[in-house]
């Protein structure tokens, strides 16, 4: 596809975000920003009285017993507010990171905003190194077993230490070209290939562990910006254009997410004993993030803009929801936007689009080194 043909996309992409940005401005003025913690504190509240209605020893459990969740991405933005409104909710998180310093440097401000030591960890994970997501799933299937006597009504009893929650929130924006280890083009290789790799290897493992697991992918309005699934973007670098290649790999979250949807369904009715594991999608809205720090422009105007964009807090906010809230315990296949189901792109719904996206996938995969379960 030429430069020319690209403008449409282009300008569609640009009006998205600005016509978001000026709905911030008016959501901001009407509601004001004070509301934000007190919303998170609520749903945590609602989730720790939920679990002790269900189960009233919940509370003295010892930590080996909670809720094992992991948070890609989880050293900065909304990651890192995510997995403090997790661990105040009585997860074990797992903070899947790059650089182990960063997620020190995460884990020391958590401690002292929290004071949750002892649920909390770091796990390398290198999204663009596919031999990275492959140790970290040993490991987690090694540190976090199935519990033995599992079923779909009931694992985990007596037992601890069972995934229950996936957050797939790394990911990079507007990158100079590059390409991942496996010769993925960098955006789709880290936004989408990482992750799917990741949910694969672990989506039995999700299933084994509870009978509610929840899968979150972090997309983003950007995928409204792209009017066709163009498969060439990514293997052809003469096409790179680094804010549609984001966009493209923003559809591929949600294409994702719609896949594995149905995927989830089958599985389920293929082998009922399953847990029931839902997966959804989350818009976190335009937020004051690192993940500008490719897009010069946006940088420049960071004062201006922040008058308008979200803090990480409220980009968290739905992503929290969506772990958390009893609400949402049977919603999946679906696209989320602050607190409240939101319609995507056409192509954003499209199955066809999704069955392609799948496809390509996995026979790209096939041609890496990597083992990838639970496909068929
Ligand atoms: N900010 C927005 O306006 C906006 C809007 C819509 C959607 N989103 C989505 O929200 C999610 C979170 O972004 P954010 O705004 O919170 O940005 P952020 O603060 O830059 O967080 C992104 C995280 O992803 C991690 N990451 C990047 N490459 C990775 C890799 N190869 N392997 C493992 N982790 C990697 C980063 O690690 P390092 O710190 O080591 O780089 C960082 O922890 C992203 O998926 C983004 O697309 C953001």
């Amino acid at each position: 596809m030429s430069r020319q043909a690209y403008l449409p996309d282009l300008i569609r992409f640009n009006l998205t975000g600005g016509l978001e940005l000026l709905g911030n401005l008016g959501e901001a003025l009407h509601e004001g920003r004070i509301s934000t913690q007190s919303r998170i504190t609520r749903l945590v509240r609602l989730k720790l009285e939920g679990d002790r209605a269900a189960d009233p020893s919940a509370s003295s459990s010892p930590p080996l017993c909670r809720p094992v969740a992991i948070v890609t991405g989880a050293n900065s933005g909304c990651g890192f507010e995510l997995t403090k409104a997790l661990l105040q909710a009585g997860y074990h998180v797992v903070l899947a990171c790059r650089s182990a310093t960063a997620a020190e440097a995460a884990l020391d401000r958590l401690r002292q905003q929290t004071d949750l030591d002892d649920q909390m960890e770091f796990m390398e994970l290198d999204l663009a190194s596919l031999a990275s997501v492959q140790n970290f799933c040993t490991e987690i299937r090694r540190r976090f077993p199935a519990p033995v006597s599992s079923t779909a009504s009931g694992p985990g009893q007596g037992q601890g230490g069972a995934l229950q929650l996936l957050v797939n929130n790394a990911g990079i924006m507007n990158t100079p070209y590059a390409r991942t280890e496996d010769g993925f083009e960098s955006q789709f290789g880290v936004n989408h290939v990482g992750h799917f790799v990741l949910t694969m290897n672990l989506l039995d493992l999700l299933e084994e562990s509870s009978p509610n697991g929840r899968i979150i992918n972090i997309s983003s309005n950007a995928h409204m910006g792209v009017s066709r699934l163009n498969l060439t973007a990514w293997e052809d670098p003469q096409q790179y254009n680094s804010m549609l290649n984001y966009g493209l790999s923003k559809l591929a979250n949600l294409l994702f997410t719609r896949s594995l949807h149905e995927r989830l369904v089958a599985r389920r009715a293929a082998s009922p004993r399953r847990g029931h594991v839902t997966v959804n999608a989350v818009h976190p809205g335009p937020i004051a993030t690192d993940l500008y720090r490719y897009t010069p422009l946006l940088n420049k105007l960071a004062p201006l803009l922040r008058a308008v964009m979200l803090t990480p807090a409220q980009g968290a906010l739905t992503m929290v929801y969506m772990a958390l809230s009893s609400d949402v315990k049977d919603v999946s296949g679906q696209y989320y936007a602050a607190l409240h189901p939101r319609f995507s792109s056409d192509l954003g719904a499209d199955m066809q689009a999704a069955q392609q996206l799948w496809d390509y996938t996995v026979k790209k995969l096939k041609s890496t080194n990597i083992p990838v379960r639970n496909l068929d």
